[in-house]
């Protein structure tokens, strides 16, 4: 197990079998992930813990799962896993809500300017009272949301716009949902067409080869000046130097991320110093409840694959739209 995890994984886990713990705040190192293997079962780890063949062939023939807590699986090499007969798993859906509140939270805050105001009250800096030219935010009620991956949490990020009375469109990439289209009332678009005509446009995709910064510069292009880019999906959806350049040159108003290409940031990232961003350090799916049923799945997926039971959530058939080998940010 790569890490401590809020909730009972850990003695779920270990009144079936031994269990060896990285116990440390920070993130194991490739070295230490490696040594820790070595003869294992199964591996729990989380999405900062790159899950490469390096490691898979380490832990050798005895491995038979790799338990993600997590919903994302970029950071393991599945084709390889599923290759060799091991069973990856996530957590499934149950972060879904959870990360469609903290998107709206992003939306609402970025746009009406939240920190600011904020940062004005505490630091003494609010003068005189009310005053009708103060941080005049942008609406949400009524804009047009633009969303890439109408998965689960998109669709639950669609649900939430609905009743902020939005108009919803999303990325038709692979075909048309209609059975969302009827049940959301969202509208399929093309990237050109979600890119001109959102005043949010909010990332849900996986990240894969195919979405790996899916969001550059010609986007940011035809995007309107006063729209935002949202992203609480994975951070090299975007290509971080053209976002920095979008919003230096005004291309967009402003944007909302809780992830990045690098996690954390450098200190260097401009990111950092500009005002018209919020930033969250990957917390969307970061509520006790939702990390603690997190944990009671991760430790399930794990012990049923050990039984010789399926998983309750396996990605082995991602393996199509998975494994992301042009990824050294993450090395
Ligand atoms: C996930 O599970 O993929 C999320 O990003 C965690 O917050």
């Amino acid at each position: 197990m790569t890490r401590k995890i809020p909730g009972s994984a850990l003695s779920i886990i270990s009144k079936h079998s031994n269990i060896v713990v990285h116990r440390k705040i920070r993130p194991p190192t490739k070295n230490e992930i490696l040594d820790g293997v070595r003869n294992s079962d199964a591996i729990l780890c989380t999405l900062t813990d790159k899950i490469d063949a390096d490691i898979i062939d380490a832990a050798g023939p005895s491995l038979r799962v790799i338990s993600s807590y997590s919903t994302g699986v970029d950071h393991i090499d599945i084709e390889y896993a599923t290759k060799k007969g091991i069973s990856v798993t996530t957590t499934g859906d149950i972060l879904t809500e959870t990360v469609a509140d903290l998107t709206f939270a992003l939306i609402l805050g970025v746009s009406r300017l939240i920190t600011q105001g904020y940062e004005l009250v505490i630091c003494n800096r609010w003068k005189y009272g009310w005053d009708a030219n103060l941080l005049l935010g942008s609406d949400v009620h009524n804009k047009t949301l633009g969303i890439v991956g109408l998965g689960k949490i998109g669709s639950a990020v669609a649900r939430r716009a609905k009743g902020f009375n939005m108009e919803i469109l999303y990325l038709k990439l692979h075909g048309r949902n209609i059975q969302l289209e009827n049940e959301l009332g969202v509208k399929p678009a093309s990237m050109d067409e979600l890119a001109q005509n959102s005043d949010f446009l909010s990332l849900h995709s996986s990240l894969n080869s195919e979405s790996y910064h899916l969001i550059d510069q010609s986007i940011f292009r035809s995007m309107k000046h006063t729209a935002y880019l949202i992203n609480t999906a994975r951070g090299p959806l975007t290509y971080e130097p053209d976002l920095i350049m979008a919003l230096r040159k005004k291309w967009i108003a402003g944007a909302g991320l809780d992830v990045f290409e690098k996690e954390p940031p450098l200190s260097a990232n401009p990111l950092l110093k500009m005002k018209n961003v919020l930033l969250t350090p990957h917390i969307g799916s970061a509520t006790l409840s939702t990390r603690t049923k997190m944990a009671e799945v991760a430790a399930k997926n794990l012990l049923n694959v050990l039984k010789g039971k399926s998983p309750v959530h396996s990605a082995n058939s991602w393996i199509r739209r998975s494994h992301l080998k042009i990824n050294p940010e993450n090395e």
